[in-house]
């Protein structure tokens, strides 16, 4: 059961915030309570590192809080808008329109060319012509050093590339907010620092809020706060 909408002090300064979401994964013997009663109010422009165990819950927070997974219960609120409980279609609009994703492996479609598989998210919210969505991605390309490789298929592009072009891609139209799960996992060290580099350096520049689970500590190091999961609980100090 979802939990009716109120409007909590300090919450509306919030672009992301979440009260009481617990989830549970998984059938019969086997279900696993993940999420159990996180918390949590975004502001903009602040950047979150989230930090935890193995199987603590983290991608199943980012997943709720990211409106691609529903809490059993809680609330989760972006830009003001009660969304744990909301039709499909509102919450596919206000991700498309307002969170951006970079995940541990990039997930672009190999058949496509880096420039497409940025000009994806802006195809489904639907707001520019091509010419204006060709030339958004030319720009965030150039911003993560591959302006000149925008018509490489996607897998012809080094990991390392392919993850700058992700990180293009999460920010294809403009989000408020970033989620990012172990955005440099699967990376060797110079590629790591590359694209911990861009995520914070254009967060930052464009004053985005994110939260970002890692263990890293280049990009841990330069967020605003540091929260700790363990066993589906925040337990780190929010400020
Ligand atoms: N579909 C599922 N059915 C049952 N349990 C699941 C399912 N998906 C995830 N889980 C369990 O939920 C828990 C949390 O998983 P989650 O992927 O959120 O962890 P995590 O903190 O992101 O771990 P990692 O650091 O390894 O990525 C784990 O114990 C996992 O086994
Ligand atoms: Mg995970």
């Amino acid at each position: 059961m979802i939990e009716s909408s109120k409007q909590v002090p300090g919450e509306a300064a919030t672009v992301l915030s979440c009260r009481g979401l617990h989830r549970y994964l998984g059938e019969a013997e086997g279900r696993v309570h993940v999420l159990r009663g996180i918390s949590l109010d975004i502001p903009p422009g602040v950047i979150y590192a989230v930090a935890g165990p193995s199987g603590c819950g983290k991608s199943t927070l980012l997943y709720s809080l990211g409106l691609l997974d529903r809490p059993d219960s809680g609330r989760i609120r972006v830009k003001g808008m009660d969304l744990a409980g909301a039709a499909d279609d509102v919450r596919t609009g206000i991700r498309n329109e307002s969170i951006g994703f970079v995940f541990q492996f990039h997930f672009l479609l190999p058949e496509f060319s880096a420039k497409e598989n940025v000009m994806l998210p802006m195809y489904r919210l639907g707001r520019w012509t091509p010419v204006e969505m060709r030339r958004r991605a030319d720009a965030l390309l150039d911003q993560v050093g591959l302006g000149h490789k925008g018509d490489r298929a996607a897998t012809h592009l080094s990991g390392g590339e392919q993850q700058r072009v992700a990180v293009a891609r999460a920010l294809a139209n403009d989000p408020a907010i970033i989620l990012a799960d172990e955005p440099t996992g699967n990376l060797d060290a110079g590629n790591a620092r590359a694209v911990a580099d861009l995520l914070m350096q254009l967060a930052r520049e464009r004053s985005r809020s994110v939260v970002v689970v890692t263990h890293n500590n280049n990009i841990a190091d330069r967020c605003d706060r540091r929260l700790a999961m363990l066993d589906g609980e925040l337990t780190g100090g929010e400020e």
